[in-house]
């Protein structure tokens, strides 16, 4: 090993030190638990907080907290991506559209949302199930649309889009369940109704259950393999035999629970719990 790598190690194992100093001060404050969360992505998004405050280290920075408490309000959202859109891969949701008028039609559904972020995920669900369940179901059927950011959850909550996340949504949808705003599309009564939006951290908290669908989209890609597999647990305690699980794109199913699922199509990332 020559000079210069040593030191680039010895500065990594420094910012390393530094970032579990930070995570940890973020448990004991706070009782959020990033410990689990990929390093590589976590170094990024609180460089970016190093960054704004015109700091040079993470030991600078966990003072900064100290100091000036707001800060850890910044540190959150930027930690907690909550990039989301409508029917956000339109194909899984007309795999599920499928099996909701195959196997569905008539039965009262309840669904999990766990990653929702502002609730569009969630509200498309309950746009599907309208769509598809008959009335008498559908007066008892919800979906619960959870997230660890009480903030994403408030503007979840209000139901106001921008057009940008309205891409994957016809014309007709519009028509039918939105009411068009200053620009803007809020989402009628009738859907609103069906979503009940709640803070649960997937980490620390403990699951939801008896669910015909749950969607865990766009998280597991923040965690590590050993989080990803506790969570999945989760997950799994939650949904039903014959319940379908939504995961994102890049995400994948542990190897330890893939014989008690069966794909839903090809390449959805949509599985089928066996009974
Ligand atoms: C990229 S968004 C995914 C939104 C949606 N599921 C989708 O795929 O379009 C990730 C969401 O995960 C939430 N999140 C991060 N850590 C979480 C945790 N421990 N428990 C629950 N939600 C968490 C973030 O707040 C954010 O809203």
């Amino acid at each position: 090993m020559n000079a210069s790598s040593s030191r680039l190690d010895e500065a990594r194992v420094r910012a390393d030190q530094g970032l579990n100093v930070l995570l940890e001060k973020l448990l004991a404050e706070r009782g959020w638990d990033f410990r689990g969360y990929k390093k590589t992505s976590l170094t990024r998004r609180v460089l970016k907080r190093l960054q704004a405050n015109g700091l040079s280290s993470v030991t600078e920075y966990v003072r900064l907290l100290e100091a000036d408490p707001s800060e850890y309000q910044k540190l959150f959202s930027c930690l907690t991506i909550k990039v989301s859109e409508f029917f956000r891969e339109p194909e899984v949701f007309s795999a599920l559209r499928e099996i909701l008028r195959s196997e569905f039609a008539g039965t009262p559904v309840r669904a999990w949302c766990c990653a929702s972020a502002c609730g569009e995920e969630a509200y498309s669900l309950a746009i599907l199930l309208t769509e598809c369940l008959g009335l008498d179901a559908l007066a008892y059927s919800k979906v619960f649309a959870t997230d660890i950011d009480p903030e994403a959850l408030e503007c979840g909550r209000r139901a106001t889009y921008r057009v940008d996340s309205m891409q994957n949504v016809s014309p007709e949808i519009k028509e039918r369940y939105f009411i068009r705003t200053d620009g803007q599309f809020k989402v009628k009564y009738t859907i609103r109704n069906i979503v009940k939006f709640g803070t649960l951290d997937m980490v620390r908290n403990p699951a939801l259950s008896g669910m015909h669908i749950v969607f865990c989209r766009n998280l597991f890609i923040y965690f590590d393999k050993p989080l990803q597999e506790a969570v999945f647990h989760k997950l799994d305690y939650a949904l039903r035999p014959g319940g379908v699980l939504a995961l994102g794109k890049a995400e994948v199913l542990p190897q330890q629970y893939a014989s008690g699922y069966t794909a839903v199509g090809k390449g959805l990332n949509l599985f089928r719990k066996k009974g």
